[in-house]
């Protein structure tokens, strides 16, 4: 948790955000196919609306001093999707990895890929790779796009790991407390999420950093993530400065 409290936009003294603002916050973007839907429109189209969410949001987070923003893009759960579905969402990302990221520049974001990028194709691979080390010696939020990301799986790779480093003698299994483990998920060295939210009023965690959630806020949105804007952003943040978190203390 950190004490910010910045105004909105320089000079602005009338909208002030919380006191208390989140290091960290998760977004499942969800609701992007319901919003295609309720226009008649392909699936797609509502991708596509949905990455203009994720570019202003982004933008919004790093802008008001969030340190950590993770968006979950796209599950290990994903590829059941209809081929023409998951085709459209690799092209998005393509186009997303060529142009858009290179626009956080300026706004100093590091851009990091949380999930197995093994699944993508060698093109996609590269992009993500590039993206990480062009950006790696910026000093602002650090984003996480979580790509083919499913908690389970991080969790069993994790395991895998360490059993390895026991396998060769380089731990004891009595030496495996919750910091070992935690230092091997994609999320190593990053505080927990303070916060999560999940726009499209759904109440499930849908295998996003299930470890790490363990006293993460949850405020869930009736808003599809396409219709999300800067606003329901601030009133998640209000809601979250007003929740007393105990970490199972009293
Ligand atoms: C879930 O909504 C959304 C996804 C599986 C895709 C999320 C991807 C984006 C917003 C594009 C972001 C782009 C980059 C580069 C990070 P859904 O399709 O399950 O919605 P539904 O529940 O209404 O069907």
């Amino acid at each position: 948790m950190a004490l910010f409290g910045k105004s909105k936009k320089p000079g602005d003294t009338t909208s002030q955000l919380p006191q208390i603002l989140p290091e960290h916050v998760g977004i499942i973007m969800d609701g992007n196919g319901r919003w295609a839907k309720k226009r008649g429109l392909p699936r797609k189209a509502g991708h596509r609306e949905g990455a203009k969410t994720f570019r202003t949001i982004t933008r919004y987070c790093s802008d008001i001093g969030i340190r950590y923003l993770t968006v979950y893009a796209f599950s290990t759960e994903n590829w059941k999707r209809p081929e023409d579905e998951v085709g459209s969402l690799m092209r998005l990302f393509k186009s997303y990895l060529e142009e858009a990221l290179s626009d956080f520049k300026d706004d100093d974001i590091v851009v990091r890929f949380i999930g197995d990028k093994s699944g993508f194709s060698p093109e996609l691979q590269a992009l993500m790779t590039e993206n990480e080390e062009s950006s790696a010696d910026r000093d602002g939020m650090v984003l996480n796009i979580a790509m083919n990301y499913g908690s389970r799986d991080e969790m069993l790779r994790a395991v895998r790991g360490i059993c390895a480093e026991v396998q060769q003698g380089n731990l004891s299994p009595e030496q495996i407390d919750e910091k070992v483990f935690s230092a091997h998920l994609y999320t190593a060295g990053q505080p927990d999420p303070d916060l999560i939210i999940r726009p499209s009023g759904e109440y499930r965690i849908s295998n996003f950093m299930l470890w790490q959630a363990a006293y993460t806020e949850f405020v869930i949105m009736n808003k599809l993530w396409p219709d999300f804007t800067t606003d329901d952003m601030d009133e998640a943040l209000q809601i979250y400065s007003q929740r007393n978190r105990r970490y199972g203390g009293v």
